[in-house]
């Protein structure tokens, strides 16, 4: 899409002053893609306010847009989503262009798969070298047929099952995408199917799906796996979706101003979702002041205020239990281990190499062009960190973000805290989740 299409937009980002005041971040990008999805298979008008206006979230409307449903923004910033009923997605004339997006290309894969309809996903030289096997295989197994570049990777063709059978499927792999896949392909899959998950990822799916009203249980077997259970063909009823802010984009901002020394900052709206919030317990066990303000509901996620201020970070042992709930936010923690007092060690991140970049290399490298002190390892990173002392790199050298937007994100924040800056070799990424990041920086006194 747009980030392959533009030329790079490099940027250097450097210290300035304290972040200060309140911000708000856009909304959250798993539960934007799903409320699209879900509203497009409901039948009659599903409202979704504060939907994140990211790209990778517009792949996902416009691919819905493809296969039947109308989606269209309101004057006052709402989405109103028109669905065409479970089973009613219809044959798409062209190539569904899924941009730099994985969640969107994994997750409409299990929605074709159960609806006899043929689709072809094509993505963007990142997105192009991420595996599928992981969804084909399972998906395979309900009765869809997929042909794939070698590798099992993107552009495929996925010929959806006439006849879904329902499965029952154990994740090998912790990954909320492969587990939603399968959940939105027994949507249309008569009788019950079955996600088994031994290390609980983010529960956005299950939550969203008993709002719109099918029948979906949770249990805990005698081994601690999650045992979801989905029966399919129901007919899904329309929804008011509020969604609340990204816990993954106010990471950015949370960990800012903690490193920029005198920073005092509220942001707002954040969810707090436990299978997301992980990197906050983890910046508050290094000694970071993050204190949740006004807790509440909104589109029955948590959410609160969180209040951030400069702080003395030391390092620590992250227990890889912790990394499906914080697994978008390892980047960013990676910068703060870099400026805090002692050694950060980091394991259990194997699952980091086939994000929208290897994260571990690409941030190993980032980081060490920057001026710290990171050793990678083959699941993770140990960061020995500056003390509090600004990252001493040159800032000249640009920084390879390879289209993701985390790492320029990451980086950037790394930036405010070193000597004479940091050079990004393209900010264009940051518009597939968080368009508006540099703007907020700019309201935050930094930019
Ligand atoms: C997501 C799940 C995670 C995460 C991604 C969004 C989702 O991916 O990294 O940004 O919305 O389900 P995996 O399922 O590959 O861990």
């Amino acid at each position: 899409m747009s980030a392959s299409a533009a030329p790079p937009l490099p940027r250097r980002f450097v210290a300035t002053g304290p972040l200060t005041g309140r911000i708000r971040v856009p909304g959250d990008k798993s539960i934007s893609h799903r409320s699209i999805m879900l509203g497009a298979l409901a039948v009659g008008e599903t409202r979704v306010t504060g939907l994140l206006e990211g790209e990778d979230v517009l792949a996902t409307a416009a691919a819905m847009r493809a296969m039947g449903a109308t989606i269209e923004r309101q004057a006052n910033g709402d989405w109103l989503v028109a669905g065409v009923g479970t089973g009613g997605l219809l044959q798409p004339a062209g190539a569904l262009d899924m941009g730099n997006s994985g969640t969107s290309t994994r997750l409409l894969m299990g929605l074709v798969a159960s609806h006899p309809v043929t689709a072809c996903f094509i993505g963007d030289a990142s997105l192009s070298k991420r595996p599928m096997g992981r969804v084909t295989r399972p998906l395979g197994e309900i009765g869809a047929a997929f042909t794939t570049y070698p590798g099992g990777r993107l552009p495929l063709i996925v010929t959806g099952a006439e006849t879904p059978v329902p499965i029952t499927y154990r994740l090998p792999v912790a990954s909320a995408q492969v587990k939603s896949a399968i959940l939105l392909a027994g949507l249309n899959t008569p009788g019950v199917t079955t996600v088994i998950e031994p290390v609980p990822t983010r529960d956005h799916s299950e939550r969203m799906l008993r709002g719109f009203g099918a029948d979906l249980s949770v249990e805990i077997d005698d081994d601690g796996a999650r045992v979801i259970r989905l029966t399919g063909q129901p007919e899904l009823v329309p929804q008011a979706i509020t969604v609340p802010g990204d816990p993954s984009s106010a990471a950015f901002f949370v960990v800012a101003a903690l490193i920029v020394p005198g920073s005092d900052l509220v942001i707002e709206n954040v969810g707090l979702n436990p299978t997301r919030a992980a990197l906050f317990d983890v910046l508050r066990a290094m000694g970071g002041h993050i204190v949740a303000l006004n807790a509440r509901e909104v589109g029955g996620e948590p959410v609160a205020d969180l209040h951030v201020r400069a702080s003395e970070l030391h390092g620590v042992t992250v227990d890889p239990a912790c990394v499906p709930a914080m697994v978008d936010e390892f980047p960013v923690l990676f910068v703060a281990a870099s400026v805090a007092h002692g050694r950060t060690v980091t394991a259990g991140l194997e699952e980091l190499r086939v994000k929208e970049s290897d994260r571990i290399a690409a941030m190993h490298a980032a980081l060490t062009l920057a001026g710290a002190h990171v050793a990678e390892t083959a699941d993770g990173m140990i960061i020995d960190g500056s003390g509090g002392q600004r990252l001493a790199g040159t800032g000249d050298a640009a920084i390879a973000t390879h289209l993701d937007h985390r790492i320029a994100m990451a980086m950037a924040v790394a930036g405010l805290a070193s000597a004479r800056g940091v050079t990004i070799d393209d900010t264009r990424p940051i518009a597939t989740s968080f368009p508006v990041f540099e703007a907020l920086l700019g309201e935050t006194g930094t930019a």
